[in-house]
């Protein structure tokens, strides 16, 4: 699986993120291989309606419902047609106790991917989580044209497997190359969580393409 994060890049803006997430529904067509755009709230909706593809935002909140200005509330997520979320992503931390508290009252069938940026995340506050995918993305790699989560952690790629056995594990940071691909999957990793190399590209179908074959067999 590859989610793929659009963040808030400006070529996402107005008509690029549905050029975008099109170009993830092709290649997903032609692979096979699950491809989840990760888009802002703003277009959430919009993609889905008119891709009818999965979709996930990039952050909820910890507020359901109620007088809460300017909140993300899964719930409300949910029951707008979105299939899932992120929480604590590097670029939109939240602290543990927050964290517990959302999947505590998380709403059924919506996706929740639990982002960790160390192996010390996963051997404490995150080991009892229940998440239904967890992402481990060490923060100082994300960005990076010439070192990933695969070349420089793969030891620790490999403990955070082992720590959650039963939950399947995206890795990202860096990821921009197919060899990335393979020694994360070789290690355990069901997938893939990756902006820039797919987002910023002049090619956008080529690369995803190039990543979407390593999962084949
Ligand atoms: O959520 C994905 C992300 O943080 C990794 O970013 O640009 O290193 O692929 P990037």
């Amino acid at each position: 699986m590859i989610a793929v994060n659009f963040k808030i890049y400006e070529n996402t803006f107005g008509n690029g993120v549905l050029e975008l997430a099109k170009i993830c529904k092709k290649v997903m067509e032609k692979t096979g291989v699950k491809i989840v755009p990760v888009v802002s709230v703003v277009d959430a909706r919009m993609i889905k309606e008119k891709l009818e593809m999965e979709v996930w935002i990039q952050n909820v909140d910890e507020f359901f419902e109620g007088a809460k200005s300017g909140s993300i509330s899964p719930v409300q997520a949910k029951e707008a047609g979105i299939d899932g979320s992120l929480i604590n992503h590097s670029e939109c931390r939240k602290n543990p106790g927050t964290i517990k508290k959302i999947l505590k009252a998380w709403p059924k069938k919506f996706v929740a991917t639990v982002c960790l940026s160390s192996l010390g995340q996963a051997e404490g506050w995150a080991k009892n989580i229940k998440s239904d995918f967890m992402a481990y993305e060490p923060k100082n790699l994300i960005g990076s044209k010439d070192r990933s989560v695969a070349s420089e952690k793969p030891e620790v790629i490999k403990k955070i497997v082992e720590i959650f056995p039963k939950v399947p594990i995206l890795v990202g940071a860096g990821i921009h190359s197919a060899e990335d691909v393979k020694v994360s999957l070789k290690l355990g990793a069901k997938g893939i969580l990756i902006s820039s190399y797919i987002v910023k590209s002049k090619n956008p179908e080529e690369k995803l393409m190039e990543l979407a074959k390593c999962f084949k067999k």
